[in-house]
C-alpha cells in the first residue's frame, strides 16, 4: 500500500509539475493581448503573436506551421494562447497557398495542459457564463484544411485534447500522453473523454482518464492514438513532409475528403455512407476531378487549380 501511495505521489508530481510551473512562473496576459495582436495585425498586416510562432514550411511554402511557444510554462494553454492559435488557424485556412497545417510545441512539451492558475479560482458561473474551454478550443476541430499534430514531450490534459482535435498525430520517441485532470479534482473538458474512446477504445480510455496515468509514445502508437513515432529531432521534418504530400493534391478535394472522414465520428454508418456518396458525386462538379483522371489516363502529373 505504501509503495502504491509513494508511486502515486511521484506520479502526481511528475504529471503536475509542468502545469504548476506554468502557474507559478508565468502570467498569461489574458484576452487583452490577443485583442492587441489582432489590432496590430490589421495595422501592419504582420501577425504579432506573443505565445505562438507561425511560419510557412516546405519546399514551396505550402505547409503552415504553428509552434506553441510559452517555454517557461511548458506551453500551458492559457486563453490568450488559444485565441492566437484560433487566429493563426483561420489565417492559414483562408490562405490559398497553404495545403496543410502542422501544430507543434517544443522538444520538452507539446502542451502541458490548460493553465491551472487560470482555472484555480474560477467558480461554476465563471465557467458556465464564459463557456470556458469553448470557442477558441473548438476552432482546432473546425479547420477545413488537414491538421497534423507533431508531439514531442508532454501532451497532457488540454494538450492531449488539442492533439486529438488534429486530423493526424505524429509522435516523437519521448512523447507522453495523458489526461491527468482527475488528479486535481476535475475531468477533461475539451473532448478528452470522448475523442480518447474513439481513438483507443473504452477500456484504455477509462484507464487513462480514471487514473491520470500517462502513456508513452510507443504505447500511444500501439493503441492507435498516433500514426507513427520518430526520433525527436526528425519529428517536425516528418510532419512537414506529410503536410507537403497532402498539399500536392487538390485543396478542394482534400477538404471534401477530410470532411467525409471527420463525419464518421458523428454520423451513424448509413448517414455517413450517404454523406460520403454525395460528396463523391460533388467531386464530379470540380475541374480538379477531371484533371486528376485525365492526367492519370495521359500518364502525366495532374495540374490541380483548386477549382
Ligand atoms: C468535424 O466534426 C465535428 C463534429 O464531430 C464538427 O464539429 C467539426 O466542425 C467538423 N470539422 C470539419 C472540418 O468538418
Ligand atoms: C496549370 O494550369 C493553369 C491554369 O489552367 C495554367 O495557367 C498553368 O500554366 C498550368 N501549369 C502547368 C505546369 O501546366
Amino acid at each position: 500500500m505504501a509503495g502504491v501511495a509513494r508511486l502515486r505521489l511521484l506520479q502526481l508530481s511528475t504529471v503536475l509539475r509542468p502545469s504548476l510551473l506554468a502557474a507559478h512562473n508565468v502570467r498569461c496576459h489574458g484576452a487583452a493581448s490577443a485583442v492587441t495582436a489582432r489590432v496590430k495585425r490589421h495595422m501592419c498586416s504582420a501577425p504579432a503573436y506573443k505565445h505562438i510562432l507561425i511560419e510557412k514550411k516546405g519546399e514551396v511554402g505550402n505547409v503552415g506551421l504553428i509552434t506553441l511557444n510559452r517555454p517557461k510554462a511548458l506551453n500551458a494553454l492559457c486563453d490568450a494562447l488559444m485565441q492566437e492559435v484560433q487566429q493563426a488557424l483561420e489565417d492559414f485556412d483562408s490562405d490559398p497557398s497553404i495545403g496543410a497545417i502542422v501544430l507543434t510545441g517544443s522538444e520538452k512539451a507539446f502542451a502541458a495542459g490548460a493553465d491551472i492558475k487560470d482555472m484555480q479560482n474560477k467558480g461554476f458561473i465563471d465557467c458556465f457564463g464564459g463557456n470556458f474551454l469553448s470557442t477558441s478550443w473548438d476552432s482546432v476541430s473546425k479547420v477545413k484544411k488537414p491538421t497534423i499534430a507533431a508531439v514531442n514531450g508532454y501532451a497532457l490534459g488540454g494538450g492531449c485534447e488539442v492533439a486529438m482535435m488534429c486530423d493526424i498525430i505524429l509522435a516523437g520517441e519521448k512523447a507522453k500522453f495523458g489526461q491527468p485532470e482527475i488528479i486535481i479534482g476535475t475531468i477533461p473538458g475539451a473532448g478528452g473523454t470522448q475523442r480518447l474512446v474513439k481513438a483507443i477504445g473504452k477500456s484504455r480510455a477509462m484507464q487513462m482518464c480514471l487514473t491520470g496515468d500517462m502513456i508513452t509514445a510507443q504505447q500511444a502508437n500501439a493503441w492507435g492514438l498516433v500514426s507513427s513515432v520518430h526520433p525527436p529531432d526528425q519529428l517536425l521534418d516528418e510532419a512537414i513532409r506529410l503536410g507537403e504530400k497532402i498539399s500536392q493534391h487538390s485543396k478542394v478535394i482534400v477538404a471534401m475528403c477530410k470532411e467525409s472522414v471527420n463525419n464518421s465520428f458523428e454520423l451513424p454508418l448509413s448517414e455517413g455512407l450517404h454523406f460520403e456518396k454525395r460528396l463523391f458525386h460533388c467531386t464530379f462538379a470540380t475541374k480538379d476531378r477531371r484533371e486528376g483522371m485525365t492526367a492519370f489516363v495521359e500518364k502525366r502529373k495532374p495540374n490541380f487549380t483548386d477549382s
